[in-house]
């Protein structure tokens, strides 16, 4: 994959079943199907949220969605289909949303990621994010979560640069 194979778009709402399937198979697996459809579309069109999708000839690769408040943005997802996972993609999602956010003039982003999810934690903490609180039950009463954040004033000159 060369960097003109990628393209970054903010997602149509005719992408929200196959962001929704991603989901589905990458991220909620074993719980209760929470973004759903109807749900991942309804963020496609809310005015404070960027879904972002990757796409390699037109084919989804992998999305991201962020939800912009007044003081600080939450990571709801992001995933990355497994044949084109450690080739940058998920940095370049999350490094878009993040400019979004310091446009914005938000300098905080907040995610919860299964606690039993290494390969998650570990690329979080590679893009900068710190844990903060272990949250068990978090998921539907049953698994926890490591809540984890980042402060986009800290050297994001040179993070957000290395896109
Ligand atoms: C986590 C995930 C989004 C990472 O996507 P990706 O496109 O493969 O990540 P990148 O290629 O941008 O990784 C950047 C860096 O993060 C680190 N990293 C990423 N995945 C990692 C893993 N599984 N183990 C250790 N480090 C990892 C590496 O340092 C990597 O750089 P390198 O490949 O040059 O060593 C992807 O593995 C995924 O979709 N997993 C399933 C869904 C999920 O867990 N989502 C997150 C919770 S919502």
């Amino acid at each position: 994959m060369t960097n003109s194979d990628l393209s970054l778009r903010l997602a149509r709402r005719a992408d929200a079943a196959v962001l929704a399937n991603m989901s589905r198979r990458l991220i909620e697996y074993g719980l209760q199907w929470k973004w759903t459809a109807k749900r991942v579309e309804a963020s496609i069109r809310a005015a404070n949220v960027n879904v972002l999708v990757a796409r390699i000839n037109d084919r989804i690769v992998g999305f991201a969605i962020m939800r912009y408040g007044d003081d600080d943005a939450h990571l709801d997802l992001l995933a990355v289909a497994p044949a084109y996972q450690r080739l940058g993609i998920a940095r370049q999602l999350l490094r878009w949303l993040e400019k979004c956010a310091l446009v914005a003039g938000i300098f905080k982003v907040e995610l919860e990621v299964r606690a039993n999810n290494d390969g998650a934690r570990l690329f979080y903490e590679r893009m900068g994010y710190r844990g903060l609180t272990h949250l068990p039950g978090y998921y539907q009463g049953t698994e926890a979560a490591l809540r984890m954040s980042r402060d986009l004033s800290c050297n994001s000159g040179s993070s957000l640069r290395e896109t």
